[in-house]
């Protein structure tokens, strides 16, 4: 357990400890698995939706609002008229004590006022679309108290976006009913909707409010909602304006007593025929059957047990003990935890994305499976499908797609050409991690030719041919609108600062090419080979071959600046990323894929190139995107150069990209740099810089302030990154170096001394492998010898035919 002053990490109960409301910045956990989800502050704010944060947003959220992080599920206590909260806010009464915990999938509040404590659990269940809120009283003083308990909440009207702008009509359309102890929340079901969401108690109301201006007062704020000041709801019923939901319980409690109440937020979704019970009445059934469910302490604390013992189960796949508590703490517990997050939410929704924007998009979800596809296989399975059916036959793919009807985002478009390369990284990793080949017929039809029964494997094929068919003058890759680099826009040439940079592209060059794809074409196209002599298609692969031999020499002829690989070639063929640039003279995504892909093994070049991002592109922060940063706006590249100096993808150190050099560096056999390079952006090894950082101690953010920059070394957008997923690959399969094979587990670690002997516990399909990495004397990089339940094995590869079933593997490195 180590500390900040503002929290700690608790191991054994995998939790994260917030000990004040007042964070730098609010910090987050998010619960749900299964379609219902809800992002939940330290002091309980957020919000929560069905399926897409966008179309089915359930309660409102003012994004950037002063104070921050205005609105969520608060509860209140007026205790003689000294009023609180146990999240710390948004009262300001300052407690006698206070904690969050945010742990696996529950976040918990305690706050202690006046000999009352209120312990608020706040969880959604496996298998039901609803939040529970576990509220348990107590009095710990020596005389009798009679309380006042408060909830809140405030319902959004189901579109996100529409519900921020459309006035005219949304204040005139909120509707409810108010039934026992149940408010249900009605907007718009007399027309289209089949859905409605509840907020219901399990304890008889002294009153409630439902129309926002009754309960918080048209001029207060969450800080002294009208109602709670003044000891009594209003019994309001919304007819348009803001509906809200708040109930009044009155508490009588002896000394020493406890009560517990289990408050239930859902949403259901009603039979077309069956909405409702009574004209106008909606049909409450659905709503009954999920509060019986929850309706007592005990089964909210077994549907919460059946949450963590999940978790506990999900994360006992991959477990590891080194010598260094913080690698073990990021693998084990937060970096997995993560890898669930961004595999459910992409960049949809968090406290940075505001939920309205993007939906899932196509190389951040195939990216994000190689996190994850160890934890559920059958969800990485179902996500890949979905991706891959909005996939053109030509290879090309929609940029994102809209998770609740889950087609391409027309608005977006694509020709965003690294897109189509990322599915190959995440069916190779999803078959190797699961041995399910027979993905690789599946039928998927491609977007524009739905009678056409393509398979998995005709989609990789396409992805690769789609490079193939796109290259420039240089027979590099096209770059199109932008690479992974969403920023370096060579075909925008944007002078309008009302247009989009990702999505204006004039004319269609075809001279842009990217060095980044090129790496990306041969390490993935390597792959696609792979897969195509595994299904016994060899004339694909020696047909493919030829396109990934020719891209090598493209490389080394065009990409090679002579201490690293260009980045780019602009739109008139000049270099990006090259000594003969003022500004930008070398960038990291090149310099990693390119040598993940293998390319200068041969002859020195990958650790030059590696040792040139040692020298002009790492900081104590981390690795930055690029230097020197742009000093100025520059049409020709777009979006890149209209960042401050420091930020963004203007050199600021974008995380996602830094694992790719230390998977590089493990390539190379130099353990120390890629340990190096991993801990300087692992959440857990720079709990020290939180008060810099200022977001979560316990996640990866997507970025942090370069050494041009203002303020250096400051953290944004948390959350939702494929840091987290790349990160993760990084440590487990290229430092560790446990890497799943389609016939089997290999094991090549890349160790550094500092991590001492590792046990490891890894699930793999239906075995379970015992490894012990047991440190040699020499450079930590492959295995000298190994041995399975004690004999031993040549090589480093553990056959899965062989070894099914539970063993001890015992490894000594070279
Ligand atoms: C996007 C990624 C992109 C990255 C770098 C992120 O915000 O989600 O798709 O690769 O920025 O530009």
């Amino acid at each position: 357990m180590t500390s900040s002053s503002y929290g700690y990490f608790d191991d054994a109960n995998k939790e994260y400890v917030v000990t004040t409301p007042f964070t730098p910045l609010p910090w987050i956990n998010y619960l749900g698995n299964n379609g219902f989800f809800g992002l939940i502050s330290n002091t309980s704010g957020g919000y929560s939706f069905y399926r897409d944060a966008k179309f089915r947003r359930i309660t409102r959220y003012r994004y950037n609002n002063v104070p921050m992080d205005s609105g969520g599920r608060y509860f209140y206590i007026n205790d003689g008229g000294t009023v609180w909260n146990p999240g710390g806010r948004p009262v300001r009464t300052e407690l006698d004590h206070y904690e969050c915990r945010h742990g696996m999938g529950y976040s918990k509040f305690i706050g202690r006022k006046n000999a009352v404590e209120v312990e608020q659990t706040t969880f959604i269940p496996l298998e039901d679309t609803c939040e529970i809120h576990r509220v348990k009283v107590t009095n710990q003083g020596d005389s009798a108290k009679t309380l006042k308990l408060f909830s809140s909440l405030e319902w959004c009207l189901w579109n996100a976006e529409d519900d921020g702008a459309n006035f005219q009509r949304n204040f005139s359309t909120g509707e409810v009913e108010v039934v026992d102890s149940t408010i249900y929340h009605k907007t718009e079901y007399r027309e289209r909707r089949n859905h409605y969401s509840f907020f219901s108690v399990n304890a008889p109301l002294a009153g409630f409010d439902t129309d926002r201006q009754h309960f918080v007062g048209v001029y207060n704020d969450y800080s002294c909602p009208k109602a709670v000041m003044d000891s009594a709801c209003t019994n309001s019923e919304a007819h348009g304006w803001s509906p809200v939901a708040a109930h009044q319980l009155d508490v009588e409690l002896a000394p020493g007593e406890s009560k517990t109440f289990v408050f239930v937020m859902g949403y259901v979704e009603v039979d077309a025929d069956n909405k409702w019970q009574a004209p106008g009445i909606i049909n409450k059934a659905p709503a009954a059957d999920m509060q019986a469910k929850y309706d007592t302490e005990a089964k909210a604390t077994a549907a919460l047990k059946t949450l963590t013992d999940y978790w506990d189960n999900l994360l006992s796949r991959f477990t590891v003990k080194s010598g260094d508590d913080r690698l073990n703490r990021a693998l084990n517990i937060w970096n997995q935890y993560q890898n669930m997050v961004t595999f459910n939410m992409s960049r949809s929704a968090s406290y940075f994305e505001s939920g309205i924007g993007r939906g899932m998009g196509f190389r951040d979800s195939n990216q994000d499976t190689i996190g994850f596809a160890h934890m559920v296989p059958s969800a990485v399975r179902e996500r890949i499908v979905d991706l891959a059916a909005t996939q053109q036959s030509d290879g090309s793919a929609y940029h994102q797609y809209q998770p609740l009807t889950k087609k391409g985002n027309a608005d977006v478009g694509g020709n965003f050409n690294d897109d189509p390369m990322w599915l190959v990284l995440a069916v190779a990793n999803y078959v190797k991690e699961s041995g399910d080949t027979d993905f690789l017929h599946f039928v998927v039809p491609f977007e524009d030719t739905p009678e056409v029964p393509s398979t998995i494997y005709h989609h990789l094929k396409a992805s690769f041919y789609h490079v193939v068919n796109n290259l420039g003058p240089h027979q590099l890759p096209l770059i199109g609108r932008a690479d992974w680099n969403d920023c370096l826009n060579l075909n925008c040439f944007s002078t309008e600062p009302n247009e989009s940079y990702q999505t204006t592209q004039r004319g269609d060059s075809k001279v842009a090419e990217s060095l980044m794809i090129a790496g990306q074409f041969v390490l993935y196209g390597n792959e696609f080979v792979e897969i195509a002599k595994l299904l016994g298609m060899d004339v694909d692969a020696s047909e493919a071959q030829p396109h990934i031999d020719a891209m090598v020499a493209s490389v080394k002829q065009h990409g090679w600046d002579g201490e690293w690989f260009l980045r780019a070639y602009d739109s008139q063929s000049k270099p990006i990323g090259s000594q003969q640039n003022d500004e930008g003279k070398i960038f990291i995504e090149s310099q990693g894929f390119c040598t993940m892909a293998g390319i200068g093994f041969d002859d020195g070049k990958a650790e030059q190139a590696l040792d040139s991002v040692e020298k002009h592109l790492a900081c104590e922060y981390g690795v930055m995107l690029q230097q020197p940063a742009y000093s100025d706006y520059n049409p020709l590249y777009g979006e890149i150069t209209s960042y401050p100096p420091g930020y963004k993808e203007n050199a600021g150190i974008f995380c996602h990209n830094n694992p790719w050099i230390v998977v590089a560096e493990a390539m190379l056999g130099r353990a120390d740099k890629a340990l190096s390079y991993y801990t300087r952006i692992t959440p857990s090894f720079i709990e020290h810089l939180t008060e810099r950082h200022k977001t979560e101690p316990y996640v990866y953010s997507q970025m942090i302030s370069g050494q041009d920059a203002y303020i250096q070394g400051e953290a944004k957008n948390s959350w939702l990154t494929g840091t987290a997923a790349w990160n993760y690959y990084a440590a487990t399969q290229y430092i560790l170096g446990i890497r799943p094979e389609y016939n089997g587990l290999r094991i090549e670690p890349c160790l550094d001394k500092s991590l001492g002997d590792v046990q490891i516990v890894r699930h793999f399909r239906d075995a379970v492998y015992h490894i012990t990495i047991n440190q040699g004397d020499g450079t930590g990089k492959g295995i000298a010898s190994m041995t399975i339940d004690g004999k031993p094995v040549a090589g480093d590869l553990v056959e899965y035919a062989d070894y099914a079933g539970e063993h001890q593997i015992e490894v000594v490195l070279n």
